[in-house]
Parts: C-alpha cells; structure tokens; sequence
C-alpha cells in the first residue's frame, strides 16, 4: 500500500515514521515533507505546496495512492479532504464543516452547548464596545480568543484589565487577520491541561494516550503561546476512570453531536481539555487533526499498527479493529527551536549532531529544516522534536534530553523543564504513571 501524508512538520514526520514500520507499508509520500522525511528509505518528497489540491489528487490517482493523511488544520478547514474525496480517493482527515470544530472557536462553543460538553463559559462578540463592556462586567482573569485558525496565537490569558483590553482591541484591528471578525470572551478555567488525540471514523471514536503538551515559550510555563515546545505521554493525571468519562462525557457526545449536523468526520478529534483541580474535565478547546508535538509522544508508544488504524477510520470500519494496543513505558519529545521564536527568528543554520543523538536510541523528528548541499540547516522557528522513550516519564526525558545535547545549531533554544509535572506527580503518587498502560 502507497501512502501519502500531506504537511511539513515534526508531526507529518512522526505519522510517515510510525507507518513505515508496517509491513504492509510500500511507500509514503511526503507532500512536501521535511529534510527528515527526505532521507527515510521507502519515502520521498513531493515539491508541492499543501493547498494544491489538484496537484495531490492527480498524484495520487495516477500512482495508486490508498490512503492520503492530512497533518495540518489549515487545508482540511480549506476543504482539501471534500476535494480529494470528489476524487474518490481515501482520506484520513474531517471535511471542510467538521474541521469547523477548529476553525471557528465560536462554532465549536455552539456545538459544545448544544451537546452539554463540559466547557468554559464564554460569549461571542463581533463589535468592541460590547466586547470591552462585558470584560470590565466579568472580572480577572479573563480568556480573550479570536474566534479563527490563529496558529496557536490567538489566545491571551489576561491577570490585568489592560492586558484584557488590549486583547480585545487587536482582536478587531486585524491582528489575527481573518480570524479577527470574532472575539470569544472566556472564563479563565484552572488545572491540568492534556491532549487527548481520539481517532474516528464518525461513528466510532477511540482516544490514544494521553498526552501533556508545552505551549508556552519560557520555563515554568511562562511567556508567549508557542505551536508546542515538548511533550510526553501518557499524562499520569488522567487515569482510567478519567479516561472513560471523557470517552462518554465529551468524546463520543461531540462525534454524536457533529453527526446531528450531518457531518461525517473521519479523523483525529483532539480535546484539549483542563482537567480542573476537583479533577473534573472540561473542553479548552478542539482541534481537528493530530496534535504537535503530542503525535511525536504518542505514536512511538503505538503496538498496532498506524496503517491499519487510519485506514479503518478512512473507511468507517473502526468498530471492527480490534482495542488499540500499547508498548510499556513513556515517550518523551524536546522541541529545540531558533532564538526568537514564536517572534522574529533567522533561518538556514546548520545543523550537527543529529545522527549522534540518533545512535543513541533518540527520534529527532524534523518540524522545520531542509537539506542542502552544505548539510542539514534550520528552516522554521520550531526546529526539531527530540524523542525518545523509556520505561518511565523521568527515564524518557532523561533519555530525550541527553540526546539533545548531541545536537547543536546556532541560536538552538529548548525548554528544560518538559515533564515537570509528571516528575512531581510521579513524587507524590508512587507509580501512578504506569497505571493507566493496559497490561501487555
Ligand atoms: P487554545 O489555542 O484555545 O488551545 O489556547 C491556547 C492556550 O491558552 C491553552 O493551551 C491554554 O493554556 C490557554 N487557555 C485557553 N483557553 C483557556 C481557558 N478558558 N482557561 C484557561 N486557559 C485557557
Ligand atoms: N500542540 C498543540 C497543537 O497541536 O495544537
């Protein structure tokens, strides 16, 4: 079977990564993939952008493609899986409607009412007076969200009434361009974040392992939102009882709920939740595609294999799949990015150490680098995820962070402190972090 998996990213790297390893696997075509999927045997790059969808559906009819995996949210909210299913071809990734669960916070906040998932409360506004009205009337702290695809960036969580204000107000000079016509005024919730990446084939959803994501910039959690700088599953916090109430309390609501509105999504449906401090889970917010850099934690620990997984969703077939099946143990990833990023950064830095670390049992997921003559050099402001895995949350981040000092490049930035939960959770509560593993 011929794949090919569309984006550019440490993600896209993972996926085509992870489906390599089945047997069943001939090739994968990166559309226009990374200089990491560039140098994998049985995969090439195809130079083409992601939202041509013509070029990718002609591609892929005329070489057998069986699948095509969409990575990133900006061409399935474009309507690339509509197109590509006109084609008739097989796509693992919602249409342009369901990938509205990410692409309209305010839809999303809709469908999540109507299906009494467990969420923030929020109110939507499309002017700034009544938008700054109701912030003053709310108190601090409060959530301020331009309602579009935002890269990540779109949401500030204000302490001071000015800050909120200030929100508010680039909200509607445009600073999130199309995503600037909306604001969403939240309640600002407390706790644990997880990603939780469910796959689904519309009717069945069946969640992966939990996993604890990095956004912000600086350590200890502080500075500005970032695409994610690391890491690790599965998230101790949720344990099985957690996991079975998200399964019925948000997940399979949300698949019923995008059903009642005639939307047949196959895919990933990635709950971002909080996980409050009564230990309640409660929706921040839903993507509509694998998470990055979550995928890179989760899919080293996948048993079954990914081909198969996708595939089933792809063809509304995942009730016949047998439970997904888990390796032992824990994965954890370092993003190491150029200085200046989530700003301004420099590209074209060469980049050494990236076999060593690999010598060593790290994966080092490309999300922006090219290759070139001269070597391996930075092309993005989110580098490289450095993976690795381990019998434990702590012998995982052990492992990734030796690994990282194998790698160098002018300007590299990581966070130290990826995992800083699960290492006091892991203090407190013994060894809960292995509990939620279904025994092998
Ligand atoms: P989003 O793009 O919606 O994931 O938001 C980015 C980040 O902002 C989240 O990962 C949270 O850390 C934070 N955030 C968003 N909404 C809320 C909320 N209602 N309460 C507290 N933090 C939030
Ligand atoms: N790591 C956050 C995201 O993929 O949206």
């Amino acid at each position: 079977m011929k794949i090919l998996v569309v984006g550019n990213g440490g993600r896209e790297h993972a996926i085509t990564w992870k489906l390599l390893q089945s047997e069943k696997v001939q090739q994968v075509i990166c559309v226009p993939g990374t200089g990491g999927t560039a140098s994998m045997p049985r995969c090439r790059n195809l130079a083409m952008n992601v939202s041509d969808f013509e070029g990718t559906a002609r591609f892929a009819l005329v070489n057998g493609i069986s699948l095509i995996v969409v990575g990133p949210e900006v061409p399935l909210a474009a309507g690339i899986t509509d197109f590509l299913q006109s084609q008739g071809l097989n796509v693992f990734g919602p249409t342009k409607l369901g990938a509205q669960i990410e692409a309209s916070k305010a839809w999303a906040k809709d469908l999540m009412h109507e299906a009494k998932i467990p969420t923030a409360k929020a109110a939507v506004f499309t002017a700034v007076d009544p938008a700054l009205a109701y912030v003053r009337a709310q108190g601090l702290p409060i959530v301020i969200k331009a309602d579009g695809l935002a890269a990540g960036k779109g949401v500030t969580v204000a302490t001071t009434s000015e800050q909120a204000e200030t929100a508010v107000q680039a909200v509607f000079k445009g600073k999130f361009g199309d995503a600037g016509q909306r604001v969403l005024i939240e309640e600002c919730l407390t706790g644990q974040e997880v990603s939780i990446l469910a796959i689904t084939d519309g009717i069945t959803i069946r969640p992966l392992l939990p996993a604890q994501d990095y956004k912000r910039i600086g350590e200890g959690d502080t500075g500005e939102n970032t695409g994610g700088m690391g890491a690790y599953a599965p998230a101790p916090v949720v344990t099985p009882a957690l996991m079975e109430r998200i399964q019925q309390e948000i997940l399979e609501p949300t698949i019923a709920a995008l059903r009642d509105r005639n939307i047949d999504y196959r895919g990933v449906l990635y709950a971002g939740l909080m996980i409050t401090p009564q230990g309640d889970p409660k929706v921040i917010e839903f993507n509509c595609r694998f998470g990055d850099p979550e995928t890179q934690v989760v899919l080293p620990l996948l048993e079954t294999p990914l081909d198969e997984l996708l595939v089933a969703c792809a063809h509304q077939r995942l009730a016949e799949q047998p439970a997904i099946a888990w390796k032992p143990g824990a994965a954890a990833c370092v993003v190491m990015a150029s200085e200046g990023y989530p700003e301004t950064f420099q590209k074209g830095k060469v980049i050494s150490g990236v076999d060593q670390a690999e010598v060593g049992g790290a994966m080092v997921f490309h999300a922006g680098t090219q290759s070139k003559p001269q070597g391996l050099i930075t092309d993005g402001g989110r580098v490289l995820g450095v993976t690795a895995v381990g019998d434990s949350i702590d012998e995982a981040l052990d492992n990734a962070y030796e690994a990282v000092k194998h790698i160098q490049f002018d300007g590299a930035y990581y966070r130290q402190d990826i995992g800083h939960q699960a290492r006091r959770t892991k203090q407190k509560v013994g060894t809960e972090s292995d509990s939620i593993l279904p025994a092998t």
